[in-house]
């Protein structure tokens, strides 16, 4: 069974993560991706009361919602509406020096993808917006409506890797002389007209990749990814746990890449040589698991 939360997302790698954290009661436990608290109710109940918690999203929404489904233990709980890039912040504004453990699980949650107006979801029509911080200044609306070609095409292929990349960019920006494109319905129905038909087999929908590449940049998701370890690290008590979930090669790129150069100045041990892979059962129950990989690391110094 897995862990679903109400409103509603189902959190993954769940058992890997907790076991990994190696937990006692009266630790501080910083969760960088709060999202609806999934993760958190675990940590929170494992900590105990003299424990605390500190809940970062940049999402509003999911934190209000994170506060509801956490609420027996708002004792031990903090929750602040930041990006993660800037934990030091948080941490400092708590008087926070070190904590015992981190928790990064990426992306979007399930209640963000299915709420069509947030603009996340291929499944669903909605705006054009993609924004996790509904008050940050550049939605998908932005981007596609007026950067270049050369821009959307490099965004298409370096944060989605699609190999169409030009072909997409290129219908874009002829499709927008006509009019704005407004709708995640529009922007689908555009890329499955750029990609040839015989390359629109694949399991995944052929706007996956887009769809990916977009969030990203409306986020600056990786940029933060980077930042954040570098902080997280440095917050780190000895002998304390980081736990990083990547849904894409990309994220985990910077994940593994950051946990060898921090092994390599002895500052923390890597604990996953390979990254853990969710269960068979659980990818069957949770489809959203299915590309998950955690990795976990060590501070030893
Ligand atoms: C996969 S969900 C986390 C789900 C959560 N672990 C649970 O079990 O309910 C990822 C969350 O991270 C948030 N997020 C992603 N990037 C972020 C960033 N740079 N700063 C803060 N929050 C971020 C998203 O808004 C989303 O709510």
């Amino acid at each position: 069974m897995g862990f679903t939360t109400r409103n509603s997302h189902t959190s993954v790698m769940m058992n890997e993560v907790l076991e990994n954290l190696h937990l006692k009661k009266g630790d501080c436990v910083l969760d960088c991706t709060l999202g609806l608290g999934g993760h958190a109710r675990q940590i929170a109940k494992k900590i105990g009361s003299h424990g605390l918690l500190i809940g970062i999203d940049r999402d509003e929404d999911s934190l209000m919602l994170a506060k509801e489904n956490l609420e027996e233990f708002s004792g031990r709980c903090a929750f602040i509406q930041k990006d993660f890039r800037h934990l030091d912040d948080v941490l400092d504004d708590l008087g926070i020096k070190q904590v015992d453990g981190v928790v990064l699980d990426l992306g979007v949650s399930s209640y963000q993808l299915e709420t069509a107006e947030r603009g996340f979801s291929i499944k669903a029509d909605g705006p054009l917006d993609m924004r996790m911080d509904r008050k940050s200044y550049i939605s998908a609306y932005d981007l596609i409506n007026s950067l270049s070609f050369n821009e959307i095409s490099s965004i298409l292929k370096n944060f989605g890797e699609e190999r169409f990349h030009e072909r997409i960019a290129d219908q874009l920006v002829r499709q927008r002389i006509k009019h704005p494109i407004e709708s995640t319905e529009e922007l689908k129905s555009i890329i499955l007209k750029a990609i040839p038909g015989r390359h629109q087999q694949y399991k995944i929908h052929p706007a996956t990749r887009t769809f990916q590449a977009f969030r990203i940049a409306v986020n600056r998701e990786l940029e933060a990814l980077d930042i954040a370890l570098n902080k997280a690290v440095r917050y780190l008590k000895k002998d304390g746990y980081i736990c990083s979930i990547a849904f894409h090669s990309l994220e985990d790129r910077i994940i593994k890449e950051k946990f060898r150069y921090f092994a390599k100045e002895n500052i923390v041990e890597i604990v996953t040589k390979k990254p853990l892979r969710p269960t068979d059962q659980e990818t069957h129950e949770n489809i959203r698991a299915r590309s998950a990989r955690l990795r976990v690391a060590k501070r030893i110094a």
